[in-house]
């Protein structure tokens, strides 16, 4: 669990300004590299810039597909099967607990930004079609991420 301290308020104020900045909606702590229980939104689509601090999450609503995109991974985007509406309670920046429910585009957001969390990236969600259509992002990915590991170890 994170704790809401200094250190997580400066860390939402910079995952704000990234995401912003690479003209996200969301972005999770994994993806800079801290494995907290973080993830923020920007002020899109009617809603504020909210951060969400150990989230748990409900689901309903039969699944339906939409495309996603990822910060983490640019050059794919894929149908994505979700459950249409989600409750979300969380802490805000101030630590106060709150609890929001949406269906659409936010409950969408929230679903990927807490698989996040969970350590589950677009790829483990896709179809085989669309692992086959984005056969040359994903290999690229992996030679990147590869080379990443080889540059680390010297
Ligand atoms: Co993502």
């Amino acid at each position: 669990m994170a704790k809401v301290d200094g250190f997580v308020v400066e860390l939402v104020r910079d995952m704000h300004r990234l995401a912003k900045e690479y003209d996200g909606i969301g972005l999770a702590a994994p993806q800079v590299g801290e494995s907290l229980r973080v993830f923020v939104t920007c002020a899109l689509y009617g809603e504020p810039e909210r951060a969400f601090i150990n989230p748990r999450i409900e689901l309903s609503g039969a699944i339906v597909g939409d495309d996603e995109g990822c910060l983490s991974l640019p050059e794919i985007r894929a149908e994505i099967m979700r459950p249409p509406v989600a409750r979300i309670t969380a802490l805000d920046i101030e630590g106060n607990e709150f609890t929001l429910e949406r269906e659409g585009i936010w409950a969408r957001v929230w679903q990927h930004e807490y698989d996040h969390l969970e350590g589950v990236l677009l790829v483990d969600r896709m179809s085989p079609a669309d692992k086959a259509r984005n056969k040359a992002a994903l290999a690229e990915l992996v030679d990147t991420y590869r080379r990443s590991q080889s540059a680390g170890a010297r």
